[in-house]
């Protein structure tokens, strides 16, 4: 089976030597100076898919087109101190690193990922989203199993992610669970503005997420994942004395609807491919 094939059948593709050391060094290298000479006074985001109410904060819905920071959960103690520093306390940093930063964009519109897209027959895909995430050593938190389309709903559906291993990812530092074939299930649910201020997850289908099956997706650094945007996925703790880096893209296709209900809002006919 061609690198298609496998997508389709799977849900998602491991592409290992996709990027050089160096090229993840790199990004991560840049994250790390962007994060930081970001002055986090009266920062109101605290990330954390397990507590979605309090992603609906101005700070997070005004992120889809500027480089915005987001801390872990327990980033700060009851006197609202930081308890790490502030590289050490952040969880994750996005929405739009890939149109901002050179670096970043670099990394996001690489030749290597031009012909992963064609070969994918993605060529009507835009970026719309990115984020480093940070996944610290002993701090990085769970990420509850989800699809991508939820947050990135199109009609028809579209999206697809595209997710680089920046160090290596293991089962103690928190790498990727997902199911071959696990794309094959309906939509379970939009995260969209809610009238009148904020935003709620919307149920579609109440169809249980069933964890049999999952199996652990570690990967070297310098691999991408491919992530069909139905493909119920999660992350574990990391748990580990090793950090686990990574940087996604979302994409969808241009020419599918993209509701103005939709949590993340850019001028659609300025976001470019690859
Ligand atoms: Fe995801």
């Amino acid at each position: 089976m061609n690198n298609k094939e496998i997508f389709q059948s799977q849900g998602y593709l491991v592409l290992e030597n996709f990027n050089s050391p160096e090229s993840c060094d790199a990004v991560m290298q840049r994250g790390e100076e962007l994060a930081n000479a970001f002055n986090f006074e009266g920062h109101p985001s605290v990330f954390q898919t397990t507590e979605q109410a309090k992603t609906t904060d101005d700070y997070f819905l005004n992120s889809g087109d500027n480089i915005s920071f987001f801390f872990e959960k327990d980033a700060f103690d009851e006197a609202g101190k930081l308890k790490s520093d502030l590289f050490h306390s952040l969880n994750k940093v996005g929405h739009a690193l890939h149109d901002l930063d050179p670096v970043f964009n670099a990394f996001s519109r690489s030749s290597q990922l031009k012909i992963l897209a064609h070969e994918l027959g993605m060529n009507d895909h835009v970026i719309i989203q990115s984020m480093l995430i940070l996944k610290h050593a002993k701090i990085g938190g769970v990420v509850d199993i989800h699809q991508d389309a939820s947050f990135l709903y199109t009609e028809p559906k579209s999206c697809v992610g595209l997710w680089f291993a920046l160090e290596d990812a293991t089962i103690e530092n928190g790498c990727l669970w997902a199911k071959p074939g696990g794309h094959q299930t309906p939509l379970r649910s939009w995260f969209k503005k809610k009238e009148g201020g904020g935003t709620e997850m919307q149920i579609l289908n109440d169809e249980p997420y069933t964890m049999d099956g999952m199996i652990p997706l570690e990967v070297k650094k310098g691999t991408c994942i491919v992530l069909d945007g139905l493909l119920p996925h999660y992350s574990l703790p990391n748990t580990s004395g090793k950090s686990r880096q990574a940087y996604a893209l979302h994409t969808i296709n241009k020419n599918a609807n993209y509701p103005k209900e939709n949590w993340l809002q850019r001028e659609m006919s300025l976001l470019k491919g690859f």
